[in-house]
């Protein structure tokens, strides 16, 4: 279950992200073969979808494009705890989106909607993050006995959790080795002290502050250059920004640059939070094999369980789907209870 504070990610949705991956350089939103198994489960329509987690509902716009075109014909809803508004957030207008509706502020686990009312519950990196026990009886109790549930789901043989691991190194290389926000904030203090640089290098505090400061950045230039692994690009980005709050053109004297500084670090520190948030949620093994118990104990059969490997990032989840009552399968067998690794 998510010990995240819910108002991170809405702050995250409301820079008006669409999917959840920030630089993973998706164009507009998900595609490859995380695009090509929600195709492949929308082959076939469905009345009423509804999107777990929905986030600004990148699956909300993928189904939609799937189920919607030409004619608007399938209800999909999107359920979040954020409060997220994603028609206003991205500047979509719901006229060209008539059947879409997003239900923010509300748990997974008790959704808003009457008993055998659904088609479809789908979810993307969202279902792990509540509690499975509660959430799969809820989706089936809202589930009409013909139905279909599909999940991707982070899990431990997934390489963004490696990645956002990675990730997490740097940034507590960031905050906690060299504590670069506190060096730039003694700068600001400093500047802030003086109407020219001559005052600055005058103070008898300059040597120590500066000289901190350049020793911070030579060791993180060094770590840089001895990286080998992408999210190694994290850092020039976070540290232009900083040095650019001090360029030459700028002004000694800031009011607000010690806000900036802080609002840098703030966002270091949310993306800290969502990622230590994604290795708690993220399924181990036997996790997975729990997610199918539950499902089959709900009534489904399992239809498959596979790992999504796709071409530019690896192996981004675990996918599993299901049907109950003989819902369409879209041509897959219903396969027994066994783990796909
Ligand atoms: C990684 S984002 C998933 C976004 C989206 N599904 C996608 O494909 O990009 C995880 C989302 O889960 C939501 N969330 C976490 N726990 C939840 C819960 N118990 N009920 C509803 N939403 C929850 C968060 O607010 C966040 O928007």
């Amino acid at each position: 279950m998510s010990q995240l504070d819910p108002r991170n990610w809405d702050n995250f949705w409301k820079r008006a992200n669409v999917t959840s991956m920030e630089g993973a350089d998706f164009r507009g939103n998900y595609d490859l073969e995380i695009l090509d198994f929600w195709k492949n489960q929308f082959s076939k329509g469905a009345d009423h979808v509804v999107d777990l987690a929905t986030g600004n509902g990148a699956l909300v716009w993928i189904v939609n494009d799937l189920l919607n075109s030409p004619e608007p014909r399938s209800r999909i809803t999107g359920v979040d705890l954020a409060s997220t508004s994603p028609f206003e957030t991205l500047k979509r207008r719901p006229a060209d989106y008539p059947l879409v509706k997003f239900v923010q502020n509300t748990s997974i686990e008790a959704l808003p909607f009457k008993d055998d009312s659904i088609d479809f519950i789908i979810s993307q990196w969202g279902l792990e993050y509540s509690t499975l026990c509660n959430t799969i009886p809820e989706a089936s109790r809202v589930l009409k006995p013909k139905a279909r549930m599909a999940f991707i789901c982070h899990y431990e043989g997934s390489s963004i959790l490696k990645d956002t691991t990675m990730k997490l190194e740097k940034f507590t290389v960031l905050l906690e080795k060299e504590v670069v926000f506190e060096r730039y904030l003694e700068l600001d203090a400093l500047y802030n002290s003086h109407t020219s640089q001559k005052g600055v290098q005058s103070d008898p505090r300059h040597s120590r502050i500066v000289g901190s400061l350049n020793q911070a950045l030579y060791s993180i230039q060094h770590y840089i250059g001895r990286s080998t692994d992408p999210s190694i690009n994290v850092l020039p980005k976070i540290l232009n920004n900083l040095s650019e709050l001090f360029a030459p053109r700028q002004p000694l004297k800031q009011p607000r640059r010690a806000k900036d500084i802080l609002k840098l670090k703030d966002n270091v520190l949310a993306s800290v939070a969502r990622i230590e948030d994604l290795r708690a949620a993220a399924l181990s093994y036997d996790e997975c094999d729990e997610l199918e118990a539950l499902i089959t104990e709900a009534g489904f059969a399992m239809v498959e369980r596979k790992p999504i490997v796709h071409s530019r990032l690896g192996n981004v989840g675990m996918a599993f789907a299901a049907a109950r009552g003989g819902a369409d399968l879209n041509g897959s067998k219903i396969r027994g209870h066994s783990a796909g690794r």
